[in-house]
């Protein structure tokens, strides 16, 4: 009996160490990950529609990083993928969630270790037109900027690069995923950033009911929709100065006299980077620090909220110099919000190709 308890043992052991031979051992036949990536292309093509014709010229698309099917896929598991944070917690999809636009709903965000973001966490909309990025409205390119949020120690806490590429080489189903995309299994944070970027360029935003009507002279909208668009556009109002073209968005920092003295100064004097308005209904709560729940909030800022802030922009000022008062009536108020709504873009936040590849 001894030695038959003996001989189990023996077995046991030996069982062991072979299985995690296989596992280290380097001829074992690549496993394919268990991902379901779609065959659907993520490649870049010019297809937006007609209307987004003069915005097509800021594509920041660098010559040497073209967006490529196999590019922005592996980009996609990596926007997915909890390993680019220090304790495998946290992936940049986790505060850009897909079914809001890539916003997470949250006032300020949880990184790795349950700490909260500065700043509340901005939608990602047609990010290959954006000329700035993030709040500050930095002129660097999307291979720069991704790599912030890794490196952030309240983010996902990668602060040393090096350490991200030998993390990531040791993951089975990286080394064919990165010589797919870029002819290599040798993995670098160059590497990774210039295939996250990739991802981002990919993505597009153009079917929202407002896209629908370009062309048709918005006979899809509502009456309460159409005035609201018409609110907008007026140059009394001047949301349209500042949110522009189709994008509604502008690359430049502006004051918008949210308060007297800003905790959060932003690119200087209160500064904050014009965001793209589209997808505005489903990405709240709103502005750098997420003060105002819904948009009628928003809305009531811009009638009757602006601060004389020394650095308020011009285009927030009546003839005198003073904080402009828009004097919106209710249903007035209700046809902006019901025209910011017609911006949301169902497509874009449901399409199979920007999902999550892990689940
Ligand atoms: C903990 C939450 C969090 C995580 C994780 C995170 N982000 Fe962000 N993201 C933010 C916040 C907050 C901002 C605004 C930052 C600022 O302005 O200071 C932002 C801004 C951005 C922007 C700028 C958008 C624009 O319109 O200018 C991009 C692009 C972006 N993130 C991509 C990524 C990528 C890629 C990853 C993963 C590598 C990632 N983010 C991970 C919260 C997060
Ligand atoms: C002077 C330029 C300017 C004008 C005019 C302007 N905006 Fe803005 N808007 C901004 C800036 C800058 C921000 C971000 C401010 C911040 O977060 O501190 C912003 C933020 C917003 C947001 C929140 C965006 C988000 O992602 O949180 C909404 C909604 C919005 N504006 C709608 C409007 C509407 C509607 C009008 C017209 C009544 C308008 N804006 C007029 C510059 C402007």
């Amino acid at each position: 009996m001894k030695k038959l308890i003996y001989l189990f043992f023996l077995l046991s052991i030996s069982g062991t160490i072979f299985i995690s031979c296989q596992k280290a051992g380097s001829d074992v036949p690549y496993q394919a990950p268990e991902l379901s990536l779609p065959d659907v292309p993520l490649d870049y093509t010019d297809d937006f529609p007609s209307h987004f014709a003069n915005v097509q010229g800021f594509d920041n698309t660098p010559f040497d990083n073209p967006t490529t099917d196999d590019g922005s896929t592996l980009g996609r598991v990596l926007f997915y993928d909890t390993k680019l944070s220090l304790n495998n917690t946290v992936s940049c999809g986790t505060c850009h969630q897909q079914n809001k636009a890539f916003s997470d709903g949250k006032k300020l965000s949880p990184g790795f270790e349950g700490q909260l973001s500065t700043r509340n966490t901005m939608s990602l909309i047609n990010p290959r037109f954006s000329t700035t990025v993030t709040w500050t409205g930095q002129t660097i390119p999307y291979e720069e900027q991704v790599l912030q949020p890794i490196g952030n120690h309240l983010e996902m806490g990668l602060e040393n690069l090096d350490h991200l590429a030998t993390k990531l080489q040791k993951v089975d189903y990286y080394p064919e995923l990165f010589d797919k995309a870029f002819g290599t299994t040798e993995i670098t944070h160059e590497l990774i950033a210039k295939a996250l970027s990739q991802f981002l360029r990919s993505m597009k935003c153009s079917q929202a009911k407002y896209d629908q009507g370009f062309n048709n002279d918005f006979a899809n909208f509502t009456a309460l929709e159409k005035m609201g668009k018409a609110l907008f556009e007026d140059d009394d109002n001047g949301c349209a100065n500042c949110h522009r073209s189709v994008n509604f968005y502008y690359g430049n920092e502006m004051n918008i006299g949210l308060d007297m003295d800003y905790a959060d100064e932003g690119a200087g004097n209160g500064t904050f980077r014009i965001p793209s308005l589209r997808n505005i209904g489903i990405t709240g709560p709103f502005m750098h620090d997420g003060r105002f729940e819904t948009l009628a909030e928003v809305v009531e800022h811009y009638n009757s909220g602006v601060q004389p802030h020394p650095y308020l922009d011009w285009r927030m000022k009546d003839s005198n110099g003073e904080p402009k008062r828009l004097d919106l009536s209710e249903t007035e108020k209700q046809a902006l919000v019901a025209f910011l709504h017609t911006l949301t873009d169902e497509a874009f936040i449901t399409d199979v190709k920007w999902s999550d590849p892990f689940e």
